[in-house]
C-alpha cells in the first residue's frame, strides 16, 4: 500500500509483507511470557516494573520506583542499593549453583574454557581486590580494550563490584579512537592484552595502547592480559594480569551501591562529531537487562545454552552477555573469533559442540551466512536451537525467512529485538510463544515500555503510516545523559519532540495494518525521490528479495531531475552465477525491485561489490557509499570495522563492469 507524503505521513510505507508465523502451541505452553504480561503493565506500569526489580538482589529496597520530576534524567528504584556484580555471580554460587557452567569460553584458535559461577566469582574477587589494590574504587573510569576473552568479563564486572565505572573501548578500534574515549573519560586505568587472534593469526593489540596512553594523561597503569604471547614494549604504567590479579585474594565482599550510581559509559558514535558518552546506572539498567533477556530469550537457566555473538565493545555485550544472562544464571557461551575461522562452518560446530539453544545476531551475519550459502549449516545438526534473536539492524524479510528455514529448522521462534546503546536493553520485539512473528519487524514495544510512530508534528500516524519512532514513557534501562554534555544529550534526544516530551530515536518506522511496527533505518538515511520519501530499509529488503542478491545498501545521491536518485551497491549470493553481474542481470534487478515496491523506488543505478561497509556493530556507513555515489572524495573511515573496504569498492567501479 502506497501512502504519499501529503496525507501526514513522514515517511512512505511502500513495501507490504503478508506472511506470520504463530508459535506452536508446545512453545506456547512452556514460554516464560504469557499473554497476560501485556495486562498486568498496562494496568500499573510503576507497579510492573517494580515486580520486574524483585528478580535481582536489593541491600536495601528502595522506597520511590520512579521520580521523573528532573526530566529528562530519570531516576529509577530510588533510595534502592544493590551490588551488581553480586547480582550477576554471587548470588546464584550462594542460592547452590556453584557448579553450573557460567560461560563455555571458545577461543579462535581452538582452546576453550568452562568457567562455573563458583570460579567466575573467584576471578571476579580477584579482579576487584587488584582494583583496589591500584587504588581504583567508586566513580573512577577505567578502559577496557580487549578481545572476546574470559577476563574482559571479569575486569567488566570487577569494575561493578567496586563501583567503577568501565568504559569498554571496541578492540578492532585505533589507537587514536581509544585515546579520545580515554580522555573524554578521563580513565586511570586501561586494561587490555598483549595481542588479540584475528582469523586466524596473533595480531598485536598493546601497541595501540601505548600510542594512546601516550597522549593521555590521566591514565596512571595499564593491566595487560597476556593472550598471543606477542612480545611487547613495556613502560613503566605497565603490569601483567598474572602478576597483579592472580596473587589476589579470591575473597571480596562486594558494598551495595544506589540504584543511581554509575555503572558504565559507552561511546557511540553519532553520525558526525565527536562520539558520546552514553551513561548508564545500576538498579534501572540491571532491572530492564535481567527483565527482557527472560522473557525475550524465554531463558531457561537450568537447560538453555545461550549464544550471543556480539562483542562486549558494542552495548548488546553488554546488556546479552554479560548483564542480563549472568543476572539470570544463564550457561553461555562466548566465542572469541570470526565466523570463518577456520572455516565458515565454525558457528555451526560451535552450535553442536555445546547443543546451544538460544542464538542471538545481528543481520549482517545473517547475510553473511546467505552469501556463504545454505549448504554450510545444512552439514551440521542445529536442532538444539529453539529461539533465535537479531539486533542492530532492520532484517530483511528474506534474510528472517532464510534464518529461520535454514538456522531454525522452520520452527525456532525469531525475536527481532529493536533498542539502542542509549536504551540500554531490549524495547521492542515479539514475545516468543505469545505473539506470532512477522518477517522483517519488530512488531511492539515490551510490557511496560511506551513507543509509537508520529509524524513531524508529532501526531501518530494511523495504521498502514509511517514516520518517526519516539519513546513517550521514561523506562528503567534509559540512558542518564552523555558523560559531560547535558546539553548534547537534551538536543540530541529531546528537542524534536520538546512538546510532547518524547525521547526520538532517529529512527524512522511504520505501522502495518495491524499495528506491528516495521523500522525503516536512521531518518539521515531517508531518500527523497520525486517528492516521496522512501525509506532505505524497504528497498534494501525489495533487493534482497530477489534469488542473487545476499546483501544490499541503498543510498540517495543528489539527482537533477528527481532530487534525489537510487544508487544500490549489491553484494551476490555465493552461487549466484557468472552471468548475475552483467548488464541483463542488473537490469532485471531494477525491474525486481519496480515490481516488489513500484516505480518510483527503481534504484537509478547498481553496482555490484565484494564488500560493504560497516561499523564495528555491522551497520553500513551509507554516508561513505553517498560519498562514492556522487562522486567525492571518500570521508572519515576511522570508525569503519575494516577501512580497506573502500579501496575494494572503488577498485571495483573502477573496472567498470558492475555499473548499469
Ligand atoms: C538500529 C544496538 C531495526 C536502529 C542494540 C537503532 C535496529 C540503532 C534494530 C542502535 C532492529 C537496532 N531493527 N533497527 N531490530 N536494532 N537497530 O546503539 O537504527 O549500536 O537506532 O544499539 O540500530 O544501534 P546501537
Amino acid at each position: 500500500m502506497t501512502q504519499s507524503p501529503g496525507q501526514g505521513n513522514a515517511l512512505d510505507n511502500l513495501l507490504t509483507e503478508s506472511r506470520t508465523f504463530p508459535p506452536s502451541d508446545e512453545f506456547a505452553a512452556q514460554a516464560n511470557a504469557q499473554p497476560a504480561l501485556y495486562e498486568e503493565a498496562k494496568a500499573d506500569r510503576e507497579a510492573f516494573w517494580a515486580k520486574q526489580a524483585e528478580r535481582l538482589h536489593w541491600e536495601t529496597k528502595w522506597d520511590q520506583v520512579l521520580d521523573w520530576s528532573g526530566a529528562p534524567f530519570a531516576k529509577w528504584f530510588v533510595g534502592g542499593k544493590l551490588n551488581v556484580a553480586y547480582n550477576c555471580v554471587d548470588r546464584h554460587v550462594e542460592s547452590g549453583h556453584g557448579e553450573q557452567v557460567a560461560i563455555h569460553w571458545e577461543g579462535e584458535p581452538g582452546d576453550s574454557r568452562a568457567i562455573t559461577y563458583a570460579e567466575l566469582q573467584r576471578e571476579v574477587s580477584k579482579a576487584a581486590n587488584a582494583l583496589t589494590s591500584l587504588g581504583i574504587g567508586a566513580e573512577d573510569r577505567v578502559a577496557i580494550y580487549m578481545p572476546m576473552v574470559p577476563e574482559a568479563i571479569f575486569a567488566m564486572l570487577a569494575c561493578a563490584r567496586v563501583g567503577a565505572l568501565h568504559n569498554v573501548v571496541f578492540g578492532g578500534f585505533s589507537a587514536e579512537a581509544l585515546r579520545t574515549r580515554i580522555q573524554d573519560s578521563e580513565a586511570r586505568l586501561v586494561i587490555t592484552t598483549d595481542g588479540q587472534y584475528r582469523r586466524g593469526n596473533p595480531a598485536p593489540l598493546k601497541p595501540a595502547v601505548d600510542e594512546a596512553v601516550a597522549g593521555a594523561p590521566s591514565v596512571e597503569k595499564v593491566i595487560v592480559v597476556k593472550r598471543t604471547d606477542t612480545e611487547v614494549a613495556w613502560t613503566d604504567k605497565d603490569v601483567w594480569w598474572h602478576e597483579l590479579v592472580d596473587s589476589q585474594s579470591d575473597q571480596h565482599t562486594p558494598e551495595a551501591f544506589d540504584s543511581e550510581h554509575p555503572l558504565f559509559i559507552l561511546y557511540t558514535s553519532g553520525t558526525t562529531g565527536k562520539p558520546k558518552g552514553i551513561l548508564h546506572t545500576s538498579g534501572g539498567y540491571l532491572t530492564q537487562a535481567s527483565y527482557t533477556h527472560n522473557y525475550v530469550f524465554d531463558l531457561k537457566p537450568d537447560t538453555d545454552v545461550y549464544w550471543c555473538t556480539a562483542d562486549i565493545g558494542w552495548v548488546t555485550g553488554h546488556s546479552y552477555i554479560v548483564y542480563g544472562p549472568l543476572s539470570n544464571r544463564v550457561t553461555q557461551v562466548v566465542y572469541e573469533g570470526t565466523p570463518n575461522t577456520p572455516n565458515e562452518g565454525r558457528h555451526w560446530d560451535i552450535v553442536e559442540k555445546y547443543g546451544v539453544s538460544i542464538y542471538y545476531t545481528a543481520p549482517t551475519l545473517i547475510r553473511t551466512f546467505m552469501k556463504w550459502g545454505a549448504d554450510i549449516p545444512a552439514k551440521h545438526d542445529l536442532s538444539s536451537l529453539r529461539v533465535l534473536g537479531s539486533v542492530g539492524e532492520p532484517i530483511n524479510p528474506e534474510a528472517w525467512i532464510w534464518y529461520r528455514e535454514n538456522i531454525g529448522g522452520g520452527k525456532a521462534p525469531i525475536v527481532d529485538t529493536w533498542w539502542q546503546t542509549e536504551t540500554g536493553a531490549i524495547m521492542i520485539s515479539p514475545l516468543p510463544g505469545v505473539v506470532s512473528t512477522k518477517p522483517g519487524s519488530a512488531q511492539r514495544p515490551l510490557p511496560g515500555i511506551g513507543a509509537k510512530v508520529v509524524n513531524d508534528e508529532g501526531v501518530e500516524v494511523p495504521h498502514g503510516g509511517g514516520g518517526y519512532l519516539v519513546l513517550d514513557e521514561p523506562w528503567p534501562s534509559m540512558l542518564r545523559g552523555i558523560w559531560g554534555d547535558e546539553e548534547r544529550y537534551r538536543d540530541t534526544y529531546w528537542s524534536r519532540f520538546k512538546d510532547q516530551g518524547f525521547y526520538f530515536a532517529g529512527d524512522g518506522a511504520k505501522y502495518d495494518n495491524d499495528g506491528d511496527i516495521w523500522l525503516l533505518g536512521r531518518v539521515d538515511d531517508v531518500m527523497n525521490v520525486s517528492g516521496h520519501r522512501i525509506s532505505t530499509t524497504e528497498v534494501e529488503s525489495a533487493l534482497v528479495s530477489h534469488p542473487t542478491v545476499a546483501e544490499a545498501a541503498v543510498v540517495g545521491a543528489s539527482d537533477e531531475t528527481t532530487g534525489q536518485g537510487i544508487v544500490a551497491f549489491v553484494i551476490l549470493r555465493g552461487g549466484a552465477g557468472a552471468d548475475a553481474g552483467g548488464a541483463e542481470a542488473i537490469k532485471a534487478l531494477r525491474d525486481h525491485v519496480a515490481k516488489e515496491i513500484g516505480p518510483i523506488a527503481k534504484p537509478r543505478q547498481i553496482m555490484v561489490v565484494p564488500e560493504l561497509p560497516k561499523t564495528r556493530s555491522g551497520k553500513i556507513m551509507r554516508r561513505l557509499l553517498r560519498d562514492v555515489a556522487e562522486n567525492r572524495t571518500v570521508g572519515d573511515v576511522t570508525t569503519l570495522a575494516d577501512s580497506s573496504v573502500m579501496d575494494l569498492i572503488s577498485a571495483g567501479l573502477q573496472s567498470g563492469k558492475s555499473e548499469d
